[in-house]
Parts: structure tokens; C-alpha cells; sequence
């Protein structure tokens, strides 16, 4: 049974305490000020400068601890300092698609570059593989501009499978989007 508060990872990395945990009630100002951040910050993610609401990130939160409780999702934050600085989810899908997780992060910009990234990525893939019974693929969208996050993946096992031209609307343009998937277990 999903527990509030649920620690992952707890640690000094050099002068930093980091946190990871499950996401509960409470976190809803902070994962609203994070998320607006991002959105503002225009990078390679779905929210592109738009402002997001108390009521949606509320109504967004509570549906997340009932997909946690339910085992549909997982979903890990991670605390720098005690600050919100990143965040990733695994859910899966209906019906049909009730074996495939979608995968998702953010690390906030000041704290990219340092490892959080593939910290938090290990360890959301990890929770997901525990606690997502139904769970066969992984699959994920990215930015093919992206490097970055596409070495990333690729690094975590992660396979291109495809390429949608034009995916994106980003920044005034059209640009690719690239789709990965990874196997996690095989029958
Ligand atoms: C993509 C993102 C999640 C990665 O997190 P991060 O904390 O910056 O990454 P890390 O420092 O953990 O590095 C992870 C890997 O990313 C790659 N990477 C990181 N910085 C890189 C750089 N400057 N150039 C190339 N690859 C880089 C490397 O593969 C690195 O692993 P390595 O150090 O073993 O080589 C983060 O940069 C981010 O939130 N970016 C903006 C939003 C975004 O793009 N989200 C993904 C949407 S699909």
C-alpha cells in the first residue's frame, strides 16, 4: 500500500541534502512554482510558457495519488535543500494499452548537468518496475533536438522507434519528435 511520505532516497551529495520521495497533499505550491518555472523557461517539455492554476495543478496532484494508490503510476520528487528541483512519472496506460508506461522529467534548470537527471531517472524506473505489476514497456516522446535527454536514454537502454516529422510546435516552429521505448520485462 502506497504510504505519504514515502522516502526513496535520502543523502548528502557534497554540500546538499537530497530527497526523493513520493509526492502527497501537501506538495501542491511547490510542484505549481515548479511547474510554472519550467513553462516559463520554454524548454523541451509540453507546457510552453503557459501559466498554470492552483485548481489544475490541485485536481492534477490528487488524481496522481490516486493513480499511485491504485499502482497506475509512479511518480518521484526530487528535493534540493528542501526545494522542489525535479520531477518524473511513469504512467500506464487503459485497456489496451495497460502494459505500456509513459515516461516523463524535469530537472529544474540550475540543478542540470550534476547527475540529478540519471538519479532520479534509475530510481522512478526502479519504483516503476516494483510497484507497476502490469508494467511491460516503457515508452517515452522527446524533443529530437534534444540530445541531451536522448543520450540520457539511450544510456538507460532506451531504443528509437520512431520519428513523427514535425511533431512539435516549438518556439514558432515545427520541429521532430522522437519515440523511444525501453523493455522491462519480457513476457
Ligand atoms: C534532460 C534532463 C532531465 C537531464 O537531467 P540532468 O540532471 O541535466 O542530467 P544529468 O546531469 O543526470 O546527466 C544525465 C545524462 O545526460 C547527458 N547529458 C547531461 N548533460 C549533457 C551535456 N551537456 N551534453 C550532452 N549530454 C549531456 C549525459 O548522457 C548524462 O550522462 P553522463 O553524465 O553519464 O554522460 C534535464 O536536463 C532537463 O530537465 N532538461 C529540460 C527538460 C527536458 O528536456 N526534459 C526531458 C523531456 S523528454
Amino acid at each position: 500500500m502506497y504510504k505519504s511520505n514515502n522516502v526513496v532516497y535520502c543523502n548528502n551529495i557534497g554540500n546538499s541534502e537530497v530527497v526523493i520521495r513520493y509526492p502527497q497533499n501537501g506538495d501542491v505550491e511547490a510542484m505549481l512554482k515548479y511547474i510554472n518555472a519550467i513553462s516559463k523557461e520554454k524548454t523541451y517539455i509540453t507546457w510552453q510558457g503557459e501559466e498554470i492554476s492552483l485548481k489544475h495543478e490541485q485536481k492534477y496532484l490528487k488524481n496522481q495519488l490516486k493513480r499511485i494508490g491504485e499502482k497506475e503510476t509512479v511518480q518521484l520528487l526530487l528535493f534540493v535543500n528542501g526545494e522542489l528541483s525535479g520531477i518524473s512519472a511513469i504512467d500506464l496506460g487503459e485497456r489496451i494499452k495497460c502494459h505500456i508506461g509513459v515516461f516523463g522529467i524535469t530537472i529544474a534548470q540550475i540543478y542540470r548537468g550534476r547527475g540529478f537527471g540519471k538519479l532520479l531517472m534509475k530510481l522512478t524506473l526502479e519504483e516503476a518496475s516494483k510497484n507497476l505489476m502490469k508494467l511491460k514497456i516503457v515508452t517515452l516522446e522527446v524533443f529530437a533536438e534534444n540530445e541531451k535527454a536522448i543520450k540520457m536514454y539511450k544510456d538507460f537502454g532506451f531504443i528509437e522507434y520512431g520519428k513523427l516529422p514535425k511533431g512539435n510546435l516549438y518556439k514558432g516552429k515545427l520541429v521532430d519528435d522522437t519515440q523511444m521505448y525501453k523493455n522491462i520485462k519480457v513476457n
